[in-house]
């Protein structure tokens, strides 16, 4: 069994441009990110939309090529998506024609697993989210809160080393958005999977992540990095305690010093 704890990335200069399409110039994205994640480490990353947040975890899980910089998995280059590193998207990208038990069961089915085998895998996935007794639902019958924790378990039904996941909780409304976010606290300490966080919510970023780099506007680089000093298991209390408060304004004031005015 691989142990998360074992695991690191190492982003090193990274620089990326994208060709606008208008007019063929290239427009500059990311501007010489470095950071190390791993070792079931909580890292949030939070900046003003279009600054490349969405870019780097898409460089991060495989599915960008690096064009300047490295970016090493345990030593390798990066070059190509992976199980060890699973992405979670904003919307639940979920199979419509397929069951919740289906949907979850996908990944370990294409790697050959008999059905025998991950039946009970799955059930305890779907128990680890909250999801027992749903197994037969469809998508379409689940709120969009329900359908992010079957998409939750479908990534961590493959044990992955590393959780990219990509403003997960924005589309959901604020309540289930605190309850999701208890939950995916929870789930990280009991599997100590290292995860990687974009989201713009500052609260968010702060109460779950062990660090927060702030990103500037695009093209994107880290501007401030904090380690967050709240010991864990976190309780809900944190969120309105004074030092909490404290450096939150911190990062606010680090992105609004970024905007234009
Ligand atoms: N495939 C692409 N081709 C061209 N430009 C892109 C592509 N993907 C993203 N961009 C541009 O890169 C910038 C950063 O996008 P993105 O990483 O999605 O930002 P964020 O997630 O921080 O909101 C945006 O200006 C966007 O238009
Ligand atoms: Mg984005």
């Amino acid at each position: 069994m691989i142990d998360n704890q074992q695991q690191e990335l190492i982003i090193d200069h990274l620089y990326m441009s994208f060709t606008r399409p208008d007019d063929g110039v290239p427009l500059k994205v990311l501007d010489n990110i470095s950071f190390k994640a791993g070792g079931g480490e909580f890292i949030s990353i939070v900046g003003p939309s279009g600054c490349g947040k969405t870019t780097l975890l898409n460089i991060i899980a495989g599915f960008e090529p690096v064009q300047e910089g490295r970016v090493l998995y345990n030593g390798q280059p990066v070059v190509k998506p992976s199980p060890e590193r699973a992405m979670v998207f904003q919307s639940a990208v979920l199979f419509p024609w397929l069951t919740v038990h289906e949907n979850v069961a996908y990944g370990l089915k294409r790697a050959g697993m008999k059905t025998s085998d991950y039946k009970s895998i799955v059930k305890d996935y779907l128990k680890m989210v909250r999801m027992q007794g749903f197994d037969d639902y469809y998508p379409e019958q689940l709120s969009g809160g329900m359908q992010q924790r079957v998409a939750l378990a479908r990534a961590l039904v493959l044990q992955p080393a590393m959780l990219l996941m990509d403003e997960p909780f924005a589309a959901l409304d604020a309540q289930t958005r605190l309850t999701m976010q208890e939950l995916l606290l929870d789930l990280q300490q009991e599997l100590s999977t290292t995860v990687i966080l974009v989201t713009h919510d500052v609260e968010e970023a702060l109460y779950l992540a062990d660090r927060v780099y702030v990103m500037s506007k695009r093209p994107g680089r880290f501007i401030h990095d904090l380690t967050v000093p709240f010991k864990k298991p976190r309780t809900f209390s944190l969120r309105g305690a004074a030092a909490f408060a404290e450096l939150k304004t911190e990062i606010l004031q680090c992105i609004f010093d970024q905007v234009d005015d």
